[in-house]
């Protein structure tokens, strides 16, 4: 769609740029987009003239919502492993292989349509950016289709063939390891931006982790990791040593695990994904330590099929404030700029001139509600590089 759209009678914009407090709001603020752009940002009684008009009807309007985390190419559901877990069974991870089996049997089309189901139910909660992983199918073949069914749906598209290490590998992880830095990742890198490594107990030990990340920068890929989700370890420190985009989960963590993710030199994110605490009825993770050592902090869906089967980041942010003690300004920040700073991009989490204009209209007349309102389908309208949803 060419030619101008005015977004206007906006009652409360964030911006996350210049403006009120920490979300940098304008009141009674208009929008103006051009070729996919944010071309202006104003008092809406100054707005400029355009082709057409969205009338926000005096609502919030956020960017948005940046997903840097989530598993979508994969068959089948584990259900039955949830409703265990609520009865009183504990999570280990050891799920990832039921996954594997039947993304495996899967046909290319299968998995597609689910991919493109999630990204869907995802754009209508007003996610705007989301990336994809692979790891679930850990072979060389199954890891790279995954990531050409990704890379339809995202640029944001990231190799997880260390994920855990596969049935048929079980007692030669050193041979799986040859084969994820050799065949695996020349088939994978050509879909891929990313690469990611489960640095646990029970997947991958530390110097595997940083055998396979270092492989993956060799080729170009940027580094993210899973780290000290179900205990305490050294993956968090591995990601900032690396220079990691993001370490997520950072569930169990050490005070010098805080220190270095708030190291003066540190551009590493650390990614909460509180749909996995909520679906493995674990511990959530400490945001107020991270926020109070001044570390960059992004929330993220982890949707998958095992630990967090939700796409929305409307309940991500309502968990993070009512169970992480963020508060709703941190958490809308974490969700939408915190989540473009795990990308590493500047384009998107932010209504600022230059930047995608990928913006939610709410239904609703502040940010605030979307913790306050829990539950509640709160997202009016999309705008996806400009074009209304
Ligand atoms: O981020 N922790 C590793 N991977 C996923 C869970 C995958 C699964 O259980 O299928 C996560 O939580
Ligand atoms: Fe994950």
């Amino acid at each position: 769609m060419s030619g101008s759209l005015l977004v206007d009678n906006i009652g409360e914009l964030v911006t996350n740029g210049l403006g009120e407090g920490p979300l940098g709001i304008r009141r009674d603020a208009a929008v103006l987009v051009e070729d996919g752009r944010v071309a202006w940002v104003g008092a809406a009684a100054y707005a400029p003239a355009a082709d057409r008009r969205v009338d926000a009807g005096g609502a919030a309007v956020l960017p948005g919502f940046v997903d840097s985390h989530a598993h979508l190419v994969f068959a089948g559901d584990r259900a039955a492993e949830f409703a265990a877990r609520m009865a009183g069974q504990p999570y280990t991870g050891g799920g990832i292989r039921t996954t594997v089996g039947a993304t495996r049997a899967a046909s290319d089309d299968d998995l597609r349509a689910t991919v493109r189901r999630l990204r869907g139910e995802a754009l209508r909660q007003g996610t705007t950016t989301m990336e994809i992983k692979s790891g679930y199918g850990l072979t060389v073949a199954d890891e790279a289709r995954s990531l050409r069914i990704a890379a339809e749906t995202s640029t944001e598209t990231t190799f997880l063939g260390a994920h855990v290490v596969p049935a048929e590998y079980a007692d030669r992880p050193d041979d799986y390891v040859g084969l994820v830095c050799g065949p695996m990742l020349a088939a994978a890198a050509p879909h891929a931006k990313w690469i990611d490594v489960f640095c646990e107990r029970g997947a991958f030990d530390v110097d595997h982790a940083r055998a396979i990340l270092a492989c993956g920068q060799a080729v170009g890929l940027g580094v993210r990791l899973h780290a000290n989700q179900l205990g305490p370890g050294p993956g968090v420190q591995l990601g900032v040593e690396l220079g990691a985009a993001s370490v997520d989960h950072c569930t169990h963590l050490s005070d010098a695990d805080v220190d270095a993710l708030a190291g003066a030199h540190t551009t590493t994110v650390a990614t909460l994904l509180p749909g996995a605490e909520f679906s493995t009825r674990s511990p959530y993770p400490d945001a107020r330590r991270l926020l109070d050592a001044g570390v960059t902090v992004a929330l993220a869906t982890d949707c998958n099929p095992g630990s967090s089967y939700t796409s929305s980041m409307p309940f991500c942010i309502a968990l993070a404030v009512r169970e992480m003690r963020m508060t709703p300004a941190e958490a809308v920040r974490a969700a939408t700029a915190g989540g473009a700073r795990a990308l590493r991009r500047d384009d998107v989490g932010v209504l600022t001139p230059g930047a995608r204009a990928d913006l939610v209209v709410l239904d609703a007349p502040s940010y605030l509600h979307l913790a306050y309102r829990p539950g509640v389908p709160l997202i009016r309208k999309v705008l996806l590089n400009g074009v209304p949803q």
